[in-house]
């Protein structure tokens, strides 16, 4: 299949375009489109065929349901059977916006989409491509990242392009993704409103709105519980070199150790963290030294792009310092755990213990 890409440039042409990939979703087509957190691989959301395309491109296993998107929050109705206040409120304060609401789905919303759950994830973008993509389809667009799945999700057209390229029927290039990391999942449904996977809205803006909002329990690091968001349950977002996620007090120190013993090796490594100092002095051409100055929202913005930068650039290994784990740290937290394949060592003085996974064997 050939996969058309059209560049968005911000002027007359750009609704022909919107209009040509709009054309191919009603035909039942799998067109990847910008959203405000990565880019979405969107078919018909109600098409069961059209739907099915989406997880065989993606190479994603059947039983893990899609996000239906929307253009307005009035069109949640028709997916819905009954809509909690919570799910009410929680739509008010964050829609358009990178939430996603797990909501009683309604007949109209097909198996191939809630991967035959009685709920249904719901979200309006951000973005006004996606959501003039979504009106001019005509449908809710059912849609998962644009990655191949396992893979880091994709923050630029080229990141979907290298994934999906022969695969899709084409990809609306609007330029970076603002946010970078995917919404936050929230099941509405509960009692008391729980996060299935933690994302752009924190939990303490959560909170201010609805109260009380609770974590599924498989999201924290030392559970082993099965998580109700099916998707959670895989490696995920994952580079091709082994990663390492260092956390405790002294993860600076080792950090540095570790950059040093690695490369006097031969060993090329790749390192996220704050700041560049500590690693000025590593051989040129043996380190990939990505930092964010400590700013969460540019750690969040940068991540996926710093894996697929990796990849490019053929590391042996990928070494990551930890954050905090609230307002958005929970999420980047969340998506370097899986990343590194839950491989998380914890730095305090002279030790550098293996918290979960397994050890770098060249230590
Ligand atoms: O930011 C985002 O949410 C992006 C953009 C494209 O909108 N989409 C995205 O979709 O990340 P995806 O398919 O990669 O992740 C959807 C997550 C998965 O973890 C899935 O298991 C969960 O939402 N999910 C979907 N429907 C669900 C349901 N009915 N109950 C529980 N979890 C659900
Ligand atoms: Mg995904």
């Amino acid at each position: 299949m050939k996969t058309q890409l059209w560049r968005l440039a911000g002027n007359e042409e750009d609704g022909r375009k919107l209009r040509e990939a709009a054309a191919l979703l009603r035909n039942g087509e799998v067109v990847a489109f910008p959203t405000e957190t990565v880019y979405g691989l969107g078919a018909n959301g109600l098409d069961a065929d059209a739907v099915r395309r989406i997880f065989a491109a993606k190479g994603r296993p059947a039983d893990n349901p899609l996000i239906l998107h929307i253009a307005e929050k009035n069109e949640i109705k028709d997916l819905a059977s009954g809509l909690t206040p919570n799910a009410i409120a929680l739509a008010e304060a964050f829609w358009p916006g990178p939430l996603t609401l797990v909501i009683k789905s309604s007949g109209v919303v097909p198996d191939e989409v809630t991967a035959g759950l009685d709920t249904v994830a719901v979200r309006m973008p951000n973005h006004e491509v996606a959501r003039e993509l979504i009106r001019l389809a005509g449908c809710p667009l059912a849609a998962p990242s644009a990655n191949k799945s396992g893979r880091p999700s994709p923050t630029k057209a080229q990141d979907v392009l290298e994934d999906m390229d022969g695969l899709i029927a084409g990809i609306l290039d609007g330029g970076g993704c603002a946010i970078g990391v995917e919404s936050t999942v929230v099941d509405t449904t509960l009692p008391v409103p729980m996060i299935l996977r933690p994302g752009g809205i924190t939990r303490e803006m959560l909170e201010e709105v609805v109260g009380a909002v609770g974590l599924d329990p498989a999201l924290e690091s030392d559970k082993e519980a099965v998580p109700r968001a099916p998707g959670m349950k895989y490696r995920h977002y994952a580079p091709k070199a082994p990663m390492y996620l260092l956390v405790g007090r002294d993860a600076d120190i080792h950090l540095a150790r570790l950059a040093q013993l690695l490369t006097s090796r031969g060993v090329k490594v790749g390192i996220v963290t704050d700041e560049k100092d500590a690693f000025a002095a590593l051989p040129e051409g043996l380190a990939e030294v990505k930092t964010y100055g400590g700013l969460l929202p540019v750690l969040a913005g940068k991540l996926y792009q710093w894996l697929r930068e990796f990849d490019r650039a053929g590391v042996a290994v990928i070494l990551a310092k930890g954050v905090p784990e609230n307002g958005l740290g929970l999420a980047v937290m969340n998506r370097l755990r899986k990343a590194a394949g839950n491989n998380v060592l914890l730095a305090e003085g002279q030790n550098l213990l293996v918290q979960s996974g397994t050890r770098p064997d060249i230590i």
